[in-house]
């Protein structure tokens, strides 16, 4: 197995002895247990810990319906909301060439609707896709999510118009429970290829179901790639009590211990565009599961260097709250070097030869120093690269990660009761019976 995932925490060593987060480290192995045994609250949410074997019998299924869409089409429109979106979104963001859609040579375009109630967002799609040859992927676990629902009833209606009803329904796919929910119904009347989400998984541990994988493979990226990435991941941390060579165990049992020091926020910090959804789906993941009973670590992002100049005069000298989890990736993949000019009007010859991979990495090795020494700790999470085998490790490592440390802190990290809040007031002003 390659070296992969490492994680580093020596950027804890100001503020904490060393000694406790490895001890602490050793105790949370309780906690996988628990996780692994299905002693823990929320036991009937565990199908995801398996995954990575589980669905390998799914995917040539999955790969095949893929194909078909691609070939029928240039667009694909993945409706969907909270887990039935962030992680495809992530792990397509963090794959694909920045300009992909600029170019004369478009790659298969995935676009994301149902996440947002925004008026003009729908119409500007709609207005897009009059001219577009496209398929729907609706994905609801409940079948019956508002933004999801409403969405795809206008894009059904607008595609239904464009193509006709009976081949409209064979460019539509849905993902949804195995047998609840208005869209189960829909799905079974108008006879869309279908997929089912498992039962025991709930929405944003489902990256590795049919919900992360089908848009992913639509893409015309690799999944079992991405599944062999977790695969590898579920061996190296499952049942491994060691903290130093179970990531899990130690991310868990850091992020705690920062938390009881009344470091309430942790902000996963990245520098590089192409990792901005891969913040939005952890922050799904631990904010939705942890942020309950009163407690949680409040889970923040910012896009480094981007952010180094707004959020970044806060993170140096605002409340001493914060620690940081950056995300490092080793190689960035394209270089671009630095030209030499000859009169140096912007006086930059200094970096003359260099590659801008290697001012980014001094930027956040940088950043981490000041950070520190201003009383941010720093866990420092790094990835040999970005590709589909790595994206993999790092999905299920934040994943179990999440589920021990859910533990730890003392609540179930599988439920959201909170999430129904808003939609009761919602309903009520909208008259819903
Ligand atoms: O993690 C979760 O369970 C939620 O974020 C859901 O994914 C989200 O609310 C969408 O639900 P559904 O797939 O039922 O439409």
């Amino acid at each position: 197995m390659d070296k992969g995932l490492t994680i580093t925490i020596d950027g804890l060593a100001h503020f904490l002895p060393m000694e406790e987060v490895f001890a602490a480290a050793s105790k949370s192995a309780l906690q996988l247990d628990k996780l692994r045994n299905g002693e823990g609250e929320g036991n009937d949410f565990l199908g995801w810990l398996t995954l990575p074997s589980d669905i390998a019998e799914e995917l040539e299924k999955i790969e095949a319906c893929a194909s078909r869409l691609r070939e029928i089409s240039d667009t694909t429109v993945v409706i969907g909301i909270g887990g039935s979106y962030l992680g495809s979104k992530a792990v397509i963001e963090a794959l694909t060439d920045t300009f992909a859609y600029s170019g004369d040579d478009r790659a298969h375009h995935v676009i994301y609707a149902g996440h947002n109630l925004c008026s003009k967002y729908m119409g500007d799609l709609l207005r897009l896709l009059d001219n577009r040859n496209y398929t729907i992927i609706v994905i609801s676990k409940s079948g019956t999510t508002t933004e999801p629902a409403v969405a795809f009833r206008l894009l059904k209606s607008h595609l239904e118009s464009k193509e006709g009803a009976s081949e409209a329904s064979s460019r539509i796919v849905a993902i949804t429970d195995r047998k609840r929910g208005a869209l189960k119904r829909m799905a079974e009347k108008q006879g869309y290829e279908t997929f089912e989400i498992p039962d025991n998984v709930g929405g944003r541990y489902s990256v590795l179901t049919p919900v992360g994988l089908l848009p992913v493979a639509v893409a015309g990226f690799d999944i079992r790639e991405l599944v062999r990435g977790s695969a590898d991941m579920e061996r190296m941390t499952i049942a491994n009590h060691d903290p130093c060579s179970n990531p899990a165990l130690l991310y868990a049992a850091a992020r705690n211990l920062m938390y009881n020091e009344g470091k309430h926020v942790e902000i996963l910090v990245n520098y590089s565009p192409r990792l901005h959804h891969i913040s939005e789906w952890w922050k799904q993941l631990y904010g939705e599961s942890e942020g309950k009973d009163g407690k949680g670590i409040f889970p923040a992002s910012v896009d480094n260097t981007t952010d180094l100049h707004s959020l970044g005069q806060y993170i140096q000298e605002g409340e001493r709250i914060l620690f940081e989890t950056v995300l490092s990736i080793s190689s960035d993949g394209r270089e671009v070097e630095i030209p030499y000019s000859k009169d140096d009007e912007d006086g930059l010859n200094f970096l003359a030869g260099k590659t801008l991979s290697f001012i980014n990495k001094s930027a956040e090795m940088g950043t981490r120093e000041a950070h520190i020494e201003g009383g941010v700790p720093n866990i420092t999470i790094e990835l040999p690269r970005l590709n589909e085998y790595y994206l993999g490790q790092l999905l299920y490592f934040f994943e179990i990660a999440c589920g021990i440390s859910g533990y730890i802190l003392g609540v179930n990290p599988f439920d959201q009761p909170g999430v129904e809040a808003y939609k009761q007031k919602m309903y009520r002003l909208l008259g819903k019976q």
